[in-house]
C-alpha cells in the first residue's frame, strides 16, 4: 500500500517524508488556506521534496473552469495531479483531461457508484471521504470495499486513494482491503508507528543495559 501524506503543512510533509512514509502528497483548499501561504508556493515547494504524485485541488466547479485550472496546475510540474469534485462537470473535465493525458483525482466521493463514474471518465484516481461518512454513521470503510470490487470486476486503472482517514483503524482496514492508497493526516501517521509495548520494551533493554555499568 501507498501511503500519501494529507497536508499542505511543509514541516509535516518532510518529518514524515524523512521516516520514508510519503509516496505522495495530497491537498485540498481546506488544507491550504489554513497555511495561509500562495497556493502556487506550496504546491512548487511539496514538487521539491517529494518526487511523487502531488495533488492540487481546482476551485472552479464549471468544466471549462476547471480545465484552465488543470491546465495551468499541470504546468507547475509533471507529478502533479489535479483535483477536480465529483459533480457532473468534474466528469467532464476528466474525460478532457485524460485525453490531454493531464493526470486528476476525482474527489468529495461518496458512493460507489461515483467511483465507478469517474473511473468511466479516465480518472487516474479516485479519493472516496471515509471519515465524513462516518460522522454521518455510514460505514465509510465499506464504499472502500465496493470500490475495490467494481474497480477489480472491470479492470480499472483508477486508483483508490482513501481519504478522510481518521485512524489507524481506517489504514488497516483498508489496506486489507487491498486499497492502492491510504492519505493520511500527520497526526494518524505517528499513532500507526506507536505502540506501548515498544515503548515498555525498549525501556526494559536501556534499564537493563544501564545495569551493566554498575
Ligand atoms: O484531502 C481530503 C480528505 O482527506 C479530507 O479529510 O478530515 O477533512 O474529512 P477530512
Amino acid at each position: 500500500m501507498k501511503f500519501f501524506i494529507d497536508t499542505a503543512n511543509i514541516d509535516e510533509i518532510r518529518e514524515a517524508h524523512s521516516m520514508g512514509m510519503v509516496d505522495g502528497v495530497t491537498t485540498n483548499p481546506s488544507l491550504i488556506a489554513k497555511e495561509g501561504r500562495d497556493f502556487e508556493d506550496i504546491i512548487k515547494e511539496i514538487c521539491q521534496i517529494v518526487d511523487g504524485p502531488i495533488s492540487a485541488e481546482v476551485i472552479s466547479t464549471d468544466t471549462e473552469g476547471m480545465i484552465k485550472e488543470a491546465r495551468n496546475l499541470a504546468k507547475i510540474h509533471d507529478n502533479i495531479v489535479v483535483k477536480i469534485p465529483m459533480i457532473v462537470d468534474g466528469l467532464k473535465a476528466t474525460r478532457r483531461l485524460s485525453e490531454e493525458g493531464i493526470k486528476t483525482n476525482v474527489t468529495l466521493a461518496f458512493s460507489p457508484l461515483q467511483a465507478l463514474m469517474a473511473a468511466k471518465a479516465g480518472a487516474n484516481y479516485i479519493s472516496p471521504f471515509i471519515g465524513r461518512l462516518d460522522d454521518l454513521s455510514q460505514e465509510g470503510l465499506l464504499l472502500v470495499e465496493q470500490i475495490v470490487e467494481i474497480y477489480s470486476n472491470y479492470a480499472f486503472d483508477t486508483e483508490i486513494i482513501v481519504a478522510s482517514i481518521r485512524n489507524p483503524l481506517h489504514v488497516l482496514e483498508s489496506a486489507l482491503m487491498g486499497a492502492d492508497i491510504a492519505t493520511i493526516p500527520f497526526s494518524v501517521l505517528g499513532k500507526l508507528a506507536a505502540h506501548p509495548m515498544t515503548d515498555k520494551g525498549l525501556k526494559a533493554f536501556l534499564d537493563d543495559w544501564e545495569k551493566t555499568k554498575k
